[in-house]
């Protein structure tokens, strides 16, 4: 059983200045719910009932989101407006936060390192919430990955095809295929050039990692600006064989992109809240 999931919400999200100067990015509404309570979702829904943050500075607020508002409890009990609160109060019923800070924006990899202190020696889930993965039969990517991870017990990275000219702002695998969109994965790259990319296949928000990153992450030395990334360590894994990739069913969303996230916002509009 995976039972934890981290959550690295530490970035600065400059994409999406000014409106990320003093709040989060993960809590930027898509309609009416924060990015980060879509990923919490799809984490319990995967049983991955203790959700992990890896915070920063500025991100007190999503502390308090997963937690009781007791004032606005009491100001609404009794009233028709209490429907509003059912997403959240389920959420909350069923999880335990925990949060650790990341006091350096070291990139991905050494958010995950500093997470390790919540999730000990067990294999976990790694969600980024700017990543909205919505699946239209409902079964969410991280618990397609889980089902996975039972028959190979090895590290997941959850992929999709991008068109060459956008493979620069992924890392990008290269593997066998095993059919069912499932690869042994033997090669990585991060944010490769066009001419260098060994695929179109490019590694999106969503990881089971087993315990052992952390010791390859601490042996990873920082790489472009100076961020130790996750995906070098990975490629230290997949050395060994120990890596798979999974073309997950359902749509993304790059909701770290203004573009992506008005995509994402009409869809769940159309799609989910528009007939509600
Ligand atoms: P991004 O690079 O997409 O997020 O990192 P960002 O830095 O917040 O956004 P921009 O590029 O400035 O607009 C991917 C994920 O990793 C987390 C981010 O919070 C995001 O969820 N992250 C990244 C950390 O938690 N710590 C880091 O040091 C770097």
């Amino acid at each position: 059983m995976i039972k934890k999931c981290l959550f690295p919400v530490a970035g600065y999200g400059t994409r999406f200045l000014p409106a990320t100067k003093s709040m989060p990015k993960e809590m930027l509404p898509v309609v009416n719910k924060p990015l980060v309570q879509y990923g919490v979702e799809e984490a319990i829904e995967a049983g991955m009932t203790t959700c992990a943050f890896v915070t920063g500075r500025g991100k007190r607020s999503i502390a308090d989101h997963f937690d009781i508002s007791y004032e606005l409890e009491h100001q609404i009990a009794g009233t028709g407006k209490e429907t509003y609160l059912q997403s959240i109060r389920e959420v909350l019923d069923k999880g335990v936060f925990t949060m650790v800070r990341q006091r350096e924006m070291k990139g991905l990899g050494h958010a995950i390192l500093t997470g390790r202190t919540l999730i000990g020696d067990e294999p976990f889930g790694v969600l980024l919430s700017d990543d909205l993965c919505l699946h239209a039969e409902g079964v969410g990517v991280l618990a397609q990955m889980v089902e996975l991870y039972n028959e190979y017990r090895c590290s997941i990275v959850a992929i999709q095809e991008v068109p060459m000219d956008e493979v620069h702002k992924y890392g990008v695998i290269s593997g066998e295929s095993l059919g069912d969109g499932i690869y042994r994965v033997d090669d990585m790259v991060e944010k490769p050039a066009q001419e260098d990319a060994p695929s179109n296949l490019a590694i999106i928000g969503r990881y089971i990692l087993t315990p052992d990153i952390f010791e390859h992450i601490e042996r990873t030395e920082p790489g472009a600006n100076g961020e130790i990334q996750i995906t070098d360590a990975l490629q230290a894994q997949a050395r060994q064989g120990c890596v798979m990739a999974y073309k997950f069913k359902g749509t993304r969303f790059d909701c770290g992109s203004v573009p992506g996230f008005v995509e994402a916002t009409n869809h769940v509009y159309e799609n989910y809240y528009k007939n509600d």
